[in-house]
């Protein structure tokens, strides 16, 4: 027993028949990934996945303290810019320059977003422009000006859209975040259908509940429309998955890699649930 262990770690597998060869195989060698919101949360398990695959990471962030940080605990294959997706000026530089300096764009992960909470009786005209500025006018244009970019390189590429379980359904007390959602679903359907004759695809994730700060957000929305302790949402919404927890920022990741990589090439126009079975409950 004991010589057979020694043996496999004196000669490891080689990938291909290793258990799990797609694990580390560098799906996204030299890829070059530009991920909005990555300076925390799933963006940035996103960010860090994609440069355990081998990918050049961009993490174009509003907090670019934070995302400077995120950049520099991954190592040379990541570098941040500073990005608000509401500055449709901004998004233009940040992309050209980009494009300038890697040589181009491979993948775009439209991954920034933020959270707002009330019935319709209660919903606010600067929480609309807010909540539609950053969720759905942000990934447009990040979606415009990647894909003019991958046009002109000639080369395709892929555009991962974040969704949510929140877009394929109403939540009573989540009116605009909802709505929002269902629009990233809609745009990834008529964007893929633009794009594939340049060979970019375009795709979304639908993440259930991922633990972090995005989702103390939420719980303290609930503890005030509901009147509930902090945390009690929480717990009571992990119970509820099939799974049984939250989620976190590697088990959405995995998803993501894929769309990024070759072997997603024969796929468009589609939101994939990441949920533990929430869908279903
Ligand atoms: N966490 C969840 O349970 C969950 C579930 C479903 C979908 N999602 C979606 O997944 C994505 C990531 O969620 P998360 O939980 O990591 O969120 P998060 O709130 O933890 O992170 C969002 C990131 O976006 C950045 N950001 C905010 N406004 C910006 C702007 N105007 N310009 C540029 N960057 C900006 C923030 O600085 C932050 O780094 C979002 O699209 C979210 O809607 C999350």
């Amino acid at each position: 027993m004991h010589g057979s262990a020694k043996r496999v770690r004196a000669f490891p597998l080689p990938l291909h028949l290793s258990k799990n060869p797609g694990k580390f195989a560098m799906r996204l060698n030299n890829k070059i990934a530009l991920i909005t919101g990555g300076a925390r949360g799933i963006g940035l398990g996103f960010a860090q996945a994609f440069a355990r695959e081998g990918a050049r990471v961009v993490i174009a962030d509003i907090d670019i303290e934070r995302a400077t940080r995120a950049a520099e605990a991954i190592g040379p294959a990541a570098s941040a810019r500073k990005l608000d997706v509401t500055d449709l000026d901004a998004i233009d530089k940040v992309v050209a320059g980009i494009d300038h300096d890697f040589g181009g764009i491979d993948t775009l992960v439209n991954n920034a977003a933020i959270f707002d909470m009330a019935p319709v009786t209660d919903i606010t005209e600067a929480s609309y422009d807010r909540v539609f500025d950053i969720n759905l006018k942000g990934p447009l244009f990040m979606m415009k000006a990647v894909a003019n970019v991958m046009i002109a390189r000639g080369r395709g590429g892929k555009i991962i859209n974040m969704a949510s379980q929140a877009g394929r359904r109403g939540e009573a007390l989540v009116l605009l975040y909802c709505a929002s959602k269902a629009a990233i679903i809609s745009a990834t359907q008529s964007a893929a259908l633009a794009l594939v004759k340049h060979g970019i695809n375009v795709n979304a994730i639908a993440p259930g509940v991922v633990d972090g700060e995005h989702w103390d957000i939420v719980d303290a929305h609930f503890a005030r429309w509901e009147g509930l302790k902090p945390g009690e949402k929480k717990a009571a919404v992990a119970k509820s998955v099939p799974i049984g927890r939250f989620a976190n920022p590697d088990d959405i990741a995995g998803l993501a890699v894929f769309l990024a990589s070759s072997d997603s090439d024969y796929i468009l126009a589609q939101t994939y649930n990441v949920d533990g079975g929430n869908w279903m409950s």
